[in-house]
């Protein structure tokens, strides 16, 4: 099933560029490049990037910015969604109308009009400012013609249908994998379905968890965000890991990987009834494991099924997000 966001042919799994930028040690521009040209040559062309991923002179701005500058002819084939309006320090989001204006002409600033801006979107709803506001603001943008649509990320249903009324949404992007099914039945996928919004489903790997690389908390790399997920830790580790272990049969009966297992659940979303677009957004550094994840496999519906009766079986264990993140949750 294909689809288009301002013209251009959305292809079927969306492309993450978060870990290139955000981690302690960032990827070389040289190994970044090369990913990213594996992921569009695989038709992986929705990505997603933030201006808070990484410092302000190093994030996926300046990346972006870097790729097109090698690569201009590429430029109309990417559907490109950034995030901003959110800081680590002090942390949290700043919806209102100037800090979301500073975030944008920031971002066109840096982009250099290198590539065109499809989606703009506040990384977290702002309990301190009117969705309502925010969007007035990011309206003026559209209509001057200077990023093509507007998004929300990790937003209720009613956040949804308050935004749209204001202008229409593009795109909503929530954490949605076989560990986080919460959109599919807090009203998201439902709201996103009823108004024509497409669902991005971020962290379909469940940030790694979901590939079997690992068998026990300490296989979690020293410092790495991971280790504070509350499902990560040792008292939950093992209750997950059972569905990951169930996971794992079913990936080797198909002849694939738990990856693409995890990526294809999500795609076979869009056959069940009521559901929006929806689109995986997955993310890696590495050129062989875009072409894992962007390879197409494709679920039987006895294969949905099972998974469902795994879900059902064993109920993810702890939050999704780490205790600093859980305010910023759109409750
Ligand atoms: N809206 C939001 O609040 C929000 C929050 C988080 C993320 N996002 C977006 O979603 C994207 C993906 O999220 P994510 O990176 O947190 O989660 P993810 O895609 O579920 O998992 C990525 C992790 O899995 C590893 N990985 C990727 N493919 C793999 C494979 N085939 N086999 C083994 N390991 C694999 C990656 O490592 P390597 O990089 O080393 O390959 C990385 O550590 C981000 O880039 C960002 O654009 C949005």
């Amino acid at each position: 099933m294909t689809f288009k966001i301002n013209n251009k042919v959305v292809g079927p799994v969306a492309f993450g560029l978060m870990g290139f930028t955000i981690r302690p040690k960032q990827t070389p521009y040289s190994q970044a490049l090369k990913t990213m040209k594996a992921a569009l040559d695989n038709g992986s062309n929705f990505w997603n990037g933030g201006d808070f991923y990484g410092p302000p002179n190093a994030n996926s701005l300046q990346l972006l910015n870097h790729y097109f500058t090698q690569y201009p002819e590429d430029k109309e084939k990417v559907v490109l969604s950034i995030k901003g309006a959110f800081t680590f320090h002090p942390m949290g989001p700043d919806n209102s109308p100037e800090n979301i204006r500073k975030g944008v002409d920031t971002c066109l600033e840096v982009l250099d009009g290198k590539v065109f801006v499809d989606i703009w979107q506040p990384s977290r709803a702002d309990p301190k400012v009117e969705i309502e506001k925010t969007i007035e603001a990011l309206s003026e943008y559209v209509k001057a013609g200077k990023i093509g649509g507007i998004g929300l990320s990790e937003v209720n249903a009613s956040t949804i249908r308050r935004a749209h009324a204001v202008h229409p949404i593009t795109a909503v992007e929530v954490e949605l994998s076989l560990f986080t099914t919460d959109a599919l039945t807090n009203g998201v996928a439902s709201t996103c379905a009823e108004l024509g919004i497409t669902l991005v489903g971020y962290a379909p790997l469940s940030t790694g968890f979901l590939t079997g690389e690992f068998k026990k908390f300490e296989d979690i790399p020293e410092n790495d965000l991971r280790r504070t997920l509350p499902r990560f830790q040792p008292d939950l580790f093992h209750e997950n890991l059972r569905i990951v272990d169930e996971v794992k049969k079913i990936a080797e009966r198909k002849n694939c990987t738990m990856a693409q297992i995890a990526i294809a659940w999500v795609k076979s979303l869009n056959s069940k009834p009521g559901m929006p677009r929806i689109i995986p957004l997955p993310g890696t550094t590495s050129v062989a494991r875009v072409e894992e994840n962007t390879k197409e496999v494709l679920l039987t519906a006895e294969e949905v099924a099972q998974i469902d009766e795994i879900l059902a079986k064993f109920p993810i264990q702890g939050h999704r997000w780490p205790a600093f993140l859980q305010p910023f949750e759109d409750a």
